[in-house]
């Protein structure tokens, strides 16, 4: 049975303690909800493995209360000090190389030479890293490849079970993952669009390259949760749709298309952050109510690529990716 834990302090010191014992506990934060474990437990990094059912070339980002804390994990230059500075805490996460001392236990960076970090910018998140007193690896807390979660019915209805318990802390107000930044080499790269904008941050540190460096056959890859089918919905999905098939459940952005029979508005002003904090909520109601309508499959309509437009965007494509 998985608890369901409200988030006050009988909750909080109950989840920190189910952490510090190395069990599962999923909690909100301001992007989506996180599946966590103990980060330093190589048994607990395993579970979380185990209960996504997540490949395990697939590495997990280390989560803690502090920037100075995160950043005393890896090796920081000062271009990853003044990002996180700027940034944390909130849906940023850092790639960055793990100093030989670092406590995070390998299978959680699946044996990579580098490090994922991040301070979530949610307060019931940031008290729990406090209080559980050691970093959280925590991937989104869906099974893998399916949409993540905005809301603890959400994780229930894919972990139910398999995880000992789930923090309630509401809705994420973003609504979709951090950002991937990796700053290992001299080019900072974007591995994932994410709740930061691409353009703040090349605002502070100038040309990001985006998207993944062609991947080399042998090499390696560089954030494996970037590949193929993800994200993915029951329904397929069908993209940049300007009119809607009668056996079209409809995903829409800006002014609705009068003649679709179901459809979910992420934001009728065309607002991208509004459609963020909307879109992994939407996908899962399509998927329900477009079956109960007897429809096929699910229409999005255009999305800008700007602001989250790009991490909306993404995660589309995805969900639209052939299924292997
Ligand atoms: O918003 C988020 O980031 C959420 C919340 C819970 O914090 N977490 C999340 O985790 O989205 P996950 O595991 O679903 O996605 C982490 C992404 C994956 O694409 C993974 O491949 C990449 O980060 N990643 C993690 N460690 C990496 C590393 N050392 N090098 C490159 N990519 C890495
Ligand atoms: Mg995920």
């Amino acid at each position: 049975m998985t608890e369901v834990l409200t988030a006050n302090e009988h909750g909080l010191a109950r989840a920190a303690q189910l952490l510090r014992d190395g069990a599962l506990v999923a909690f909100g934060t301001e992007t989506v909800y996180g599946l966590g474990g103990d980060a330093t437990n190589a048994a607990a990094v395993a579970a979380i493995f185990q209960a996504k059912g997540r490949p395990r070339f697939n590495p997990l980002i280390a989560h803690y209360p502090e920037a100075d804390e995160a950043l005393s994990h890896v090796v920081a230059d000062d271009r990853a000090v003044r990002v996180a500075r700027t940034f944390w805490p909130g849906p940023l996460t850092l790639v960055l190389p793990r100093r030989a001392d670092c406590p995070v236990a390998l299978l959680a960076g699946a044996g990579l030479d580098t490090l994922a970090v991040r301070v979530p910018g949610h307060p019931v998140a940031l008290s729990l890293l406090r209080m559980a007193a050691t970093p959280i690896a925590a991937p989104s807390a869906n099974r893998s490849g399916a949409v993540s979660p905005t809301t603890a019915r959400h994780v229930l209805d894919g972990l139910s079970g398999r995880i000992a318990a789930v923090l309630d802390s509401g809705a994420c107000a973003v609504g979709v993952e951090s950002t991937v930044l990796d700053l290992t080499g001299e080019q900072p790269v974007l591995l994932r669009p994410g709740g930061v904008a691409l353009e703040a941050l090349e605002a502070l540190i100038g040309p990001v390259q985006r998207g993944l460096p062609p991947a080399v056959a042998g090499e390696g890859l560089k954030s494996p949760g970037l590949l193929a089918s993800h994200y993915a919905p029951g329904l397929p999905v069908r993209l940049n749709a300007v009119s809607v098939d009668e056996d079209e459940a409809l995903l829409a952005f800006g002014p609705p298309l009068p003649e679709a029979r179901c459809q979910f508005q992420l934001s009728a002003a065309g607002n991208t952050a509004e459609a963020a904090s909307r879109l992994f909520d939407g996908l899962r109601w399509l998927d329900a109510e477009g079956a109960r309508v007897g429809a096929r499959r699910i229409a999005v309509m255009p999305i800008p690529e700007f602001g989250l437009g790009l991490a909306i965007a993404d995660r589309l494509r995805r969900a639209a990716a052939p299924r292997g």
